[in-house]
């Protein structure tokens, strides 16, 4: 046996068995396939619909729990029999496609969560848990033949005895933090990643980013802690009635519910626009908050606070910015929260407080673009949402696009250029991978269906489409294209969007806007198709005179390298002038250009830049990338510190991966020389550097990064 740590590997056993476990353990024998599932959720959101809801939360943070009561606001779409005069309309379109769904009843997702009881109108509700998924989790199906208006559903998260004997590699978007995990080592943190799925876990819901709601929320947590959410915060009710006098009604439904904990504090959140249950979000730990401008600030543990606001300092102007290029910014406040290192993904746009990595935080302000990509949603995503997670392009190809046009704005052409290009480095090597292996994820509208939303998490939706709007922008000229994307924006904003709603729009603008006659239109709407339904992708032109110095140089070191002449030899590299100014993008377009290296020139480029050493985590990134690639031992160390220092998804993933690939292409080399022996993979450095570094620090990773990781250590593909 190769596997040389008795947990992990028996974990990896579990790993194979664990649908099972999990389904009979919780839910019985599960009924798939008996109802429909629209959109990754088991919900008849087109029934029901939960306009609006008030969550008290009570945040245990010793023992990991959150004890919840939520009452939905729903509104009827077919049977009118309650007065609900403050519910919105539905269209008849929604009506017509939700006639087989069940109509005396509210069905919800969860993942989970323990249903403690649910009330009605009239009294208590009927209700079960029933079908189950491994990636959907189970409905929760209630009895609702008055067709109530309020229901308040009663529930808490599972417990960590509860989590383990499901599976100990449940996802869940709450990741709880021992005070060693954190910036400050002092207290303990917990935090919420919703997205694309995953609000189920802590709040039953219907998962849909279809389905939207505006929502007020009571929640209780030690004295000594902060919180935030979603939504404006307020210290207390009549904090709130500062800002909304003729609202004091909106509160009404709390109060009975009684914290079960005696040293705690209570905040109030208001979330005045409809939002979708991805975009739910708490975070809990011991963070201050410092103003960057009229209507922004930045949130992070104490020792983190000056370094945070120091680079973040631009905020208030990227927010000035992107509102000229698309309307009003309309969440009121833009906050950042920074998270500890174990958040999973670099940004994510919750409304009103962005959650970050702390890897954006360089000294030199290197990353903001990330912020941009953060506040762009506020637009693309938070006030147009895509409707499925098969139009997740929209989402994220416009953000990236606007992200780009708000540092054009603030940096100039040439920075934004730059970001292009690095950006297109990105797409090619993924464009290589997916086309080998799952090419019809090369197009922009996915097809999802049976399997789980994060696999259209690729840069296909970023960067193919990005190039695809930034190829819209070129054919129309960029002052039309602006003129459509307000439009386009103002016409859907608090709503959601799908890729054929945003073709139909575009062709008819694009043809009542030129007149070139009808052979162009039918041209460009052949090209939009082609981008949007066809795999591969049409190479941009772009250039960034930035990197070309970074490209040169990788391009000169290759050449030496390809010829067996050392770079010690090679005068001036260390006094290259160029590279004293040097900034992240710089040293990142140069390493990923680079080939595999010799040892000798490893060392040399690690004596001159003293990559080993740094603690930007873009470059670290790039730096274990090339060690690996180049089989750099003495690297390997740092590859493990690294491991073990962050855990957003984007880094350590491909590095694993790697670590992994590197491994098999030996085992199999070694085979092919050696027919018989015996052979261990222990005897791999590579090997023995993933599982050794997983084994530290899978615990400390977020589920969501441990899940993806898990499945790189299948232990079949070993046994060949
Ligand atoms: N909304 C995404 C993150 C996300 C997408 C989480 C889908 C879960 C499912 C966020 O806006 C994002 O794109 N973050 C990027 C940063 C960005 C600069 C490309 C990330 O985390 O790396
Ligand atoms: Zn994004």
């Amino acid at each position: 046996m190769f596997l040389k740590s008795i947990s992990l590997r028996k974990y990896i056993l579990l790993f194979s068995i664990f649908g099972l476990i999990q389904v009979v353990f919780a839910h019985g024998i599960p009924k798939l396939g008996e109802k429909i599932v629209r959109n990754h959720s088991f919900s008849n959101y087109k029934v029901v619909n939960p306009y609006k809801l008030d969550l008290e939360l009570d945040i245990d943070m010793q023992n990991q729990m959150i004890y919840g009561s939520v009452t939905y606001h729903l509104k009827w779409n077919f049977r009118d029999k309650r007065n609900q005069k403050n519910a919105p309309k539905v269209s008849q379109k929604g009506m017509l496609s939700a006639m087989n769904d069940p109509q005396d009843m509210a069905i919800f997702d969860t993942k989970g969560l323990v249903i403690e009881k649910i009330e009605g109108q009239s009294g208590l509700l009927d209700w079960k848990l029933t079908r189950s998924d491994k990636i959907l989790g189970t409905a929760l199906e209630v009895n609702l033949p008055q067709h109530d208006s309020v229901i308040v559903i009663h529930y808490r998260t599972y417990s960590k005895q509860e989590f383990k004997k499901v599976d100990e590699s449940f996802i869940s978007a709450i990741q709880w933090l021992s005070p060693e995990q954190t910036f400050d080592k002092k207290q303990p943190f917990m935090f919420s990643q919703s997205q694309a799925i995953l609000a189920r876990t802590w709040l039953p819901c219907m998962d849909a980013p279809a389905v939207k709601f505006t929502y007020n929320a009571k929640v209780n947590f030690p004295s000594n802690l902060n919180a935030v959410m979603s939504a404006q915060r307020y210290e207390g009710i009549a904090d709130f009635l500062k800002d909304y006098p003729t609202k004091a009604g909106e509160f009404k439904n709390f109060g009975k519910h009684i914290s079960r904990f005696s040293d705690f504090k209570t905040l109030y959140f208001h979330q005045s626009l409809p939002i979708t249950s991805y975009l739910m979000a708490i975070a809990v730990g011991d963070f201050n908050f410092k103003k960057l401008g009229k209507q922004c600030g930045v949130y992070a543990e104490p020792g983190l606070l000056e370094k945070a606001a120091w680079e973040f300092a631009d905020l208030p102007k990227m927010i000035d910015s992107a509102s000229a290029l698309y309307g009003k910014y309309a969440w009121k406040e833009y906050n950042v929260l920074v998270l500890p290192t174990s958040f999973p993904f670099g940004g994510m746009e919750n409304p009103v407080v962005t959650f970050a990595t702390p890897t954006i935080i360089t000294g030199d302000r290197s990353l903001v673009s990330l912020l941009a990509h953060e506040l762009a949603h506020s637009w693309s995503g938070n006030l147009v949402t895509n409707e499925t997670w098969d139009d997740f392009w929209l989402n994220e190809g416009f953000t990236v696009y606007f992200e780009s046009r708000i540092m054009e704005k603030l940096y100039g052409k040439d920075y934004a250029d730059m970001l292009t290009v690095l950006g297109l480095g990105e797409l090619r090597k993924t464009l290589k991978d997916l086309m080998k292996n799952a090419p019809a994820d090369t197009r922009l509208k996915l097809d999802l269906k049976g399997r789980n939303p994060d696999d259209g998490l690729t840069d296909i939706a970023y960067e193919k489409g990005r190039f695809f709007l930034l190829w819209c922008e070129q054919q129309m000229g960029r002052k039309k294209w602006d003129k459509f994307l307000n439009q386009y924006f103002k016409k859907h904003a608090f709503s959601t969007s799908n890729t054929e709603v945003f073709i139909k729009e575009l062709l008819d603008f694009y043809t009542s806007n030129y007149s070139s006659g009808w052979m162009v239109s039918a041209n460009f709407s052949k090209s939009v198709k082609q981008w949007i339904y066809e795999i591969g992708f049409q190479e941009p032109k772009v250039r960034s005179t930035y990197l070309l110095a970074a490209e040169g140089l990788s391009a000169h070191l290759n050449g030496l390298n390809q010829q067996n002449i050392s770079f010690a030899k090679e005068k001036g590299l260390s006094l290259n002038p160029e590279t004293k100014t040097w900034t992240t993008h710089h040293y990142l377009h140069f390493l990923r250009n680079l080939d595999s290296l010799s040892f000798a020139n490893m060392r040399y480029l690690d004596s001159v830049f003293h990559f080993s050493l740094t603690l930007n985590s873009e470059i670290a990134f790039d730096w274990c990338m090339l060690s690996i690639k180049s089989g750099y031992l003495p690297a390997y160390g740092f590859i493990d510190q690294f491991l073990n220092r962050v855990g957003r998804r984007k880094f350590v993933y491909p590095i694993y991966e790697k670590l992994i690939e590197v491994s098999q292409l030996k085992a199999k080399a070694w085979k092919k020389i050696n027919n018989q022996g015996s052979f261990t993979l222990e005897q791999l450095p590579e090997f023995n550097l993933a599982l050794d570094a997983y084994e530290k620090a899978n615990s400390g990773y977020h589920s969501v990064t441990r899940t993806s990781i898990d499945e790189l250590f299948h232990f079949d593909e070993w046994k060949k």
